[in-house]
């Protein structure tokens, strides 16, 4: 009996060793935040240009292979610019022109920044994250700087706004709308009258999604910053845009 343990404990020895190797080193792998270490240097030469060397992008210090993406990403592609760096904020401001392509999130409203951070799940979704650029997200140790936490904070805030301002908006019917190539634009109401309404500051994303249409009952018209659409009556139910 004995014997037979020893026998086991042998045979089991290396093949303990083999199930690791080949089972769970790859998820420790796969699991390890800390992979490797970029500069932003070692980070630009994966632009795109050098079809032998993986194409890689950067977004709040996190970076992915987007080889997949080359259409993209690579030469010529819509999307080359965020290749090889971190262009953060271009993720939000769509400025691909010199300064516009930096990392820095400095002045953005927290739904702007929420939107960066969703940009990072996306590539999280989509590629493969490869390691961290050392830098504003990350100190050279590869851990997460103040500059990374802090807009991870702000992000949840966002979030939080914009959760708020969705109920907010639930309470007051939003207009009916339509378009159509011959008639132009159309927005009206069953219950009440169109009004233009500013959304706050910290949820427009653009100057597009500021406002939005709502309906108001007679009673309710003379509440502060209801805008009547230009060139509609004030009573209308239907106006053109
Ligand atoms: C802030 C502005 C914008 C940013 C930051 C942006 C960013 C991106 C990125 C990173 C991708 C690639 C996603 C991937 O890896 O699969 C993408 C794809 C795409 N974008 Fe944009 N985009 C912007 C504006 C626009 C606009 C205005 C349009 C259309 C008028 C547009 C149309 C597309 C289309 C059609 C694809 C998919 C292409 C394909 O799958 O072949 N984007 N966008
Ligand atoms: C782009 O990458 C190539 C090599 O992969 C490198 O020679 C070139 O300097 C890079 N461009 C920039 C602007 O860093
Ligand atoms: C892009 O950003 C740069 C630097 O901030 C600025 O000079 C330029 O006017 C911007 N371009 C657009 C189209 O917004």
């Amino acid at each position: 009996m004995e014997n037979f343990h020893q026998w086991s404990r042998l045979a089991l020895g290396p093949r303990v060793g083999a199930v690791f190797v080949a089972l769970i080193a790859p998820l420790l792998y796969k699991f390890n935040p800390q992979k490797r270490l970029f500069s932003v240097e070692e980070l630009a030469l994966h632009n795109g240009t050098d079809d032998s060397i993986p194409i890689l992008l950067g977004i709040l210090g996190s970076v992915f292979d987007v080889t997949k993406g080359k259409s993209h990403y690579g030469k010529g592609g819509g999307y080359n610019h965020f290749a090889g760096r971190d262009a953060s904020r271009a993720f939000v401001s769509g400025n691909f022109t010199g300064d516009g392509l930096t990392d820095s999130l400095r002045g953005l409203s927290s739904s702007n920044v929420k939107s960066v951070v969703e940009w990072r799940d996306f590539y999280f979704r989509s590629y493969k994250f490869v390691g961290k650029l050392v830098g504003r997200y990350y100190d050279s140790q590869g851990n997460p700087t103040k500059y990374l936490k802090g807009a991870e904070a702000k992000a949840a805030r966002g979030a939080q706004l914009m959760e708020k301002q969705k109920t907010e908006e639930a309470k007051q019917p939003s207009c009916n709308s339509k378009w159509s190539q011959e008639e132009g634009g159309e927005v009206w109401c069953d219950d009440g009258c169109p009004r233009l309404v500013q959304r706050p500051q910290e949820i427009a994303l653009t100057g597009k999604m500021s406002k939005r249409c709502a309906c108001f009952k007679e009673d309710e018209l003379n509440r502060p910053g209801l805008e009547v659409y230009e060139g509609c009556d004030y009573l209308a139910k239907t106006c053109r845009v």
